[in-house]
């Protein structure tokens, strides 16, 4: 069966869906890799490295002609659409749930599509789930960007010149980018404290190295492992709980995010007028309105001596990593669909029906 890579078209995007050496894995299983043209460029993968393990480079046109799988990271897009037809299988993310003009685009052109974003959080799709992959490196990014922008250093130092004290992190949310960036914070010296609604993400904190900050949480529970949204007595306890670290904090991480719907408002203005002077805040939920009250997606925003940066902090910005991680979820997503290069998948089963949004021009989900 012929795989087909495409060159991501979305502006700033520099991953590529799969890299030479997961393509060199599909094809020792007997699937054949046309790749397009400096698909894999700014990611620093050369045509030559896919040419190497036996992949072919092609124009994009006949990627599209010549494969019956098509992959992508980003959704597939209008022009893409004009040269995809029915016999297509599609693989990319699709956010579907916000997406249904597009859904409906694909189901129209008769092919099937299956959404990456939409995999079931169950332990054996872990390693299909590129929500979880590239978070992870948005949580160590994040961190590495924190320190960029602060003005102090993380480790206690001791020096001929003074003693420097290790600088003090708060995270907030303890998910899969929140673990990653107290592991990061804490590997580079400071002193880390977290916070999340879910209380069973205290021991995760803890065997890092964190210290986590309990709030009150009393009738909060999560579904599915994901949070659901926190109540105005919640959201106020945990005010005062943290209050305290806020203030004294000199790098904020927030990644707090309840699916479906907007981030919650955990730091208000008031909140990080209080805060040192100097302090950075790193809002990892900017896209969806932002963990802060003022932070803006893409921004730079001084309040009262505070830097809070909204960002999602894409994993373009470490895109060798990315692509590599988002190819070992794309090989074994398809390691799970398929039996001897050839598909066998059933509607019913979990993970087939988690991410089959569209199949043979039918929408299954919206
Ligand atoms: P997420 O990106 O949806 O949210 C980030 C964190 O924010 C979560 O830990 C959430 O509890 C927290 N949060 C939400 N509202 C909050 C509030 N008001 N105050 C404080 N914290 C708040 O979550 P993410 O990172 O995608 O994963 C959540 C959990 O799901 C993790 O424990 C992860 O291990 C698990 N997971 C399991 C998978 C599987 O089994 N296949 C795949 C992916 C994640």
């Amino acid at each position: 069966m012929k795989i087909g890579v495409l060159k991501e078209t979305k502006k700033g995007e520099k991953r590529v869906a799969i890299s030479p050496n997961i393509a060199k894995q599909l094809i020792a299983k007997g699937f054949e890799i046309l790749i397009e043209e400096d698909a894999g460029s700014s990611s620093s993968f050369k045509n030559s490295d896919y040419t190497a393990i036996g992949a072919i480079v092609e124009k994009r046109g006949v990627v599209f002609k010549d494969s019956t799988i098509l992959i992508k990271i980003n959704p597939f897009d209008g022009e893409d659409l004009k040269l995809v037809d029915k016999g297509h299988i599609l693989m990319s993310q699709l956010y579907h749930k916000s997406n249904a003009e597009l859904i409906e685009a694909i189901a129209a052109t008769g092919a099937t599509a299956f959404s990456m974003d939409a995999m079931p959080r169950i332990s054996r799709a872990q390693d299909m789930d590129v929500l979880s992959s590239q978070s992870n490196l948005a949580g160590y990014k994040a961190v590495i960007k924190g320190a960029y922008e602060m003005t102090k250093v993380f480790p206690l130092m001791m020096t001929a010149a003074g003693t420097i004290t290790p600088s003090r992190v708060l995270i907030y949310g303890i998910g899969v980018a929140g673990l990653q960036a107290i592991a990061t914070a804490k590997r580079l010296g400071a002193i880390v404290e977290a916070t999340d609604i879910r209380l069973e993400t205290k021991e995760q904190a803890e065997s890092l190295g964190a210290k986590f900050i309990t709030v009150d949480n009393e009738g909060e529970e999560s579904e599915g492992g994901y949070a659901k949204e926190a109540s105005e007595d919640y959201a106020q306890k945990q005010r005062e709980a943290v209050n305290k670290s806020l203030f004294n904090a000199d790098l904020v991480i927030t990644t707090a995010m309840v699916p479906g719907r907007k981030s919650p408002v955990l730091i208000s203005k008031e909140q990080v007028k209080q805060m040192k002077n100097g302090a950075v805040i790193i809002d990892l939920a900017a896209a969806q309105g932002g963990n802060c009250e003022v932070s803006k997606m893409n921004k730079t925003v001084i309040e009262n001596g505070v830097k809070v940066i909204g960002t999602t902090i894409a994993p373009e910005s470490v895109s060798t990593n990315a692509s590599d991680m988002y190819s070992k979820n794309m090989y074994n997503f398809l390691m799970h669909l398929t039996e001897d290069n050839k598909f066998k998948w059933e509607l019913e089963e979990e993970i087939t029906d988690g991410t089959l949004i569209v199949h043979e021009g039918k929408i299954r989900k919206n």
